[in-house]
Order: structure tokens, then sequence, then C-alpha cells
């Protein structure tokens, strides 16, 4: 990687603020976290920090409360939980800048960590906002970048506060970087992409920059309908992105030209309604009735992805094969993440609900990487120059003081 990581300053004495992404997900009914492998995953840079006699201030955002105080979007449950894996105090801040934030900062001692209240909760943070970038750059020495799954976002506590203060990456940030640029630049062939989830333009990107890559793509979820639609399929009453079916047909054609093998569903799960209690069936891709939606692959699909994934070095994997909150239509995506952890192929897992799947069935330390970038790391793949990551300090620079 070609920027300074926290292994190239001294931090000690200094205070130390570290942009993190707790944005995890919480249940609604019982508050608790559910899943909290973004808060593990800057534990390492946390504790490195700790360990060399740092101040520790942490800044994150949780959901996206929209430039105000919304009580179920505080950062108090996360800072209880950093605390028990940590085993150490998290003080909490009222807020993320100010006279009182400040004070608290003056007061804390080599080695404590403080976390400060959601920056969300000023409009500010998202409109990249200059003078609030300064205002939480004033609490801090040094900027540490560990927010991966928010390095696309041209926030001021993520790209905008490092004009303010010499800014470097975290172990999580070089991790992501170093294994998802891997895969772009020296894959282990056969390299399958495995894309599903609901929308073809949030991929368009990312298949794009690929395609010369790649030597299979297999498309699942909400988003294989638009392509069976640009091969004349009838699909039914399945959801489609009209407006995406010339660019699904030129993406397929690039394949082609590509000689990238690209796999559609052969068979679908299908129902009248996305429910729990809707009937549901399982039918060949030219077998269905117009009245039904797709909801998820079939069998036949499964073993067909299964064999051309248990033949690659490599697969990245991102988005649900059906509709997966719902256990009817969850089969395909349960089926192919058991099949994965069971392989010996590399396996990249792209964050958001595809990473939460593996979580949930345990199957984390089974992959080979977990990404804890859902949207970043479909930026990151698609090729884009990612605010959070080209504002950090290039390797050759020299910090002042
Ligand atoms: C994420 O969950 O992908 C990151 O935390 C970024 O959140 P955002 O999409 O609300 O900016």
């Amino acid at each position: 990687m070609n920027k300074l990581t926290v292994k190239d300053i001294d931090v000690k004495r200094k205070r130390v603020l570290v942009r993190v992404d707790f944005n995890v997900p919480i249940d609604e009914k019982t508050g608790a976290i559910s899943d909290d492998n973004r808060i593990q995953a800057a534990v390492p840079t946390i504790n490195y920090l700790v360990e060399r006699g740092a101040k520790v201030i942490l800044i994150s955002h949780l959901g996206r409360p929209k430039g105000k105080v919304v009580e179920s979007m505080r950062l108090t449950p996360i800072a209880r939980r950093l605390a028990e894996i940590l085993k150490k105090p998290v003080a909490t801040a009222k807020d993320c800048i100010g006279t009182e934030v400040e004070k608290q900062v003056a007061a804390l001692k080599d080695g404590e960590i403080l976390m400060l209240e959601n920056v969300r909760f000023h409009a500010e943070e998202e409109a990249g906002d200059k003078t609030f970038a300064q205002k939480l750059a004033k609490l801090g020495d040094l900027f540490v970048n560990d927010a991966f799954g928010t390095c696309h976002r041209a926030h001021a506590s993520v790209s905008v506060i490092a004009e303010f203060l010499p800014a470097v990456a975290g172990f999580l940030v070089e991790k992501e970087i170093e294994t998802l640029g891997g895969i772009l630049e020296n894959p282990a062939h056969p390299f399958t992409a495995l894309l599903g989830g609901a929308k073809v333009s949030d991929k368009v990107a990312l298949l794009d920059n690929v395609m010369g890559k790649i030597d299979c793509l297999l498309i699942g979820g909400g988003m294989a309908a638009t392509f069976l639609k640009a091969k004349s399929v009838n699909i039914g009453a399945s959801m489609v992105e009209a407006d995406r079916i010339e660019t699904a047909a030129k993406l397929m054609d690039k394949a082609t030209k590509n000689k990238v093998r690209l796999l559609l569903p052969l068979d679908v799960v299908v129902a009248d309604e996305i429910s729990a209690t809707a009937k549901s069936l399982t039918v060949a891709i030219d077998k269905i009735p117009a009245n039904k939606k797709i909801l998820d692959i079939g069998p036949r699909t499964v073993e067909a992805f299964g064999k051309e994934i248990s033949r690659s070095k490599t697969v990245f994997w991102n988005g649900p094969m059906g509709v997966n909150e719902i256990p009817q239509f969850a089969g395909g995506t349960l089926a192919l993440a058991k099949l994965l952890a069971a392989s010996k192929v590399k396996s990249i897992i792209g964050g958001g609900s595809t990473a939460e799947v593996i979580g949930e069935l345990g199957l984390s330390e089974k992959v080979t990487f977990v990404s804890t970038g859902g949207g970043a790391s479909l930026e990151f793949l698609g090729g884009e120059p990612m605010p959070g990551i080209a504002a950090l300090l290039d390797k050759n620079s020299k910090i002042k003081g």
C-alpha cells in the first residue's frame, strides 16, 4: 500500500483521532448489537495505539440520523461493547465537538480511550463542512482512518479532516486495501465473481472494472431478473430495473468479448409476493408463471454455481441470491455460503448483507476475508478513487512536528 500507516508515526502522548466505522446492525426490538464484526475489526489499531501510550479519541457514525440527535443512534451501547472486547474502560462524550468535549480530551491520560458521540448528529458531517472538520481536528494531533466502510464518503470526519491533521491508515484500512487491491491486481485464476442483491445499478462500475480480470461471473439475486429480461427470458411478475436492461445487455456483450463465462439462474424459486406465508414453487427458468416473482435461485442453479466455485482459485462474493431475510427464499444464499466456506478457494466476502449472512452462519473464520465495507468494497473494486483513502499521506511523505 502506498499510504502511511499507524506504524509510520510516533503516537506516544499524542492525542490520536481515530475514525472508525461502528455503523453496526442493531436489533430494533431489543436494541442489542446483532453483528459486532466492525467493532472487532478495529481492535488491532486501537490496541496498538493504547499500548504505545496514545490518547485515543474515536469518531464514528451510526445509521443515518440526518443531522439531528436520534436517541436510538447514540454510540453509548457501542462504547460499552468495545469496552467489553478490550477489557478496558471506554469513556463517552455527549457530543463530538465543543468545549465540554475539549475538556474531556484534555483530561485524557496516555493509553485512555474516549468515544465521541455520533458524528452524523451534525449535518455538517455529511456535507463535508470544513469548519466542522476543523473543530473535530482541534481535538487531536494526528488522524488515523480505520473506517474502510466509510472511505467512499467525502465526509468531514473521513476526508476533510485530513486537511488539518497528518492523516494515516489504520490496520483495518491497510488490510482491506491490500486484500481487495490484491484481487484486482494479481488474483489467482480461475477468478470468479458471484454477484447478487437487488440492483444492477449498484454493481455496474464493479462489473465494468473486473470484466477483464475475472474468468467466470455468476449472477443471482434480484439483479438476475434484469439480465434475464435483457436475454428476452419471460420473468413473470419479477421486479426489473427497466432503465438497466440495456446496461445488462452491454455487460453480457463485454463478458463474451472478454471470454468470461457468464452463468445466470437455470431455475428459480418463485411466489406471488415477498412474504413468509406466500406459497413458493421451484421452476425452470423458461417456466416462470406470469403472475409470479423470482425470489431465490433454485437447486440446479446452486449446483451449477457450486461447480464453478469449486474449480476457482479466487471467489469474490457480494449480494444475496434471494430474499434471504425470509427463510423460504434464503436457501440459495445459505447453500452457497456453506459451499464457499467448505471449499479451499481464496474467498473474499464483500461486506454488507453478505457479510451478515456469513457471520450469522458462524462461517467468518472459514472464509479468507470478510470486508467491513458494503458500498465501500463495491466502489473500491469499481476502481473509483475513494476520498477517505486519497486523503491519507503517501508513503514517502514526511510528518511535521
Ligand atoms: C456502511 O454501512 O456501508 C457505512 O457505514 C457507510 O454508511 P452510509 O451508507 O450510511 O454512508
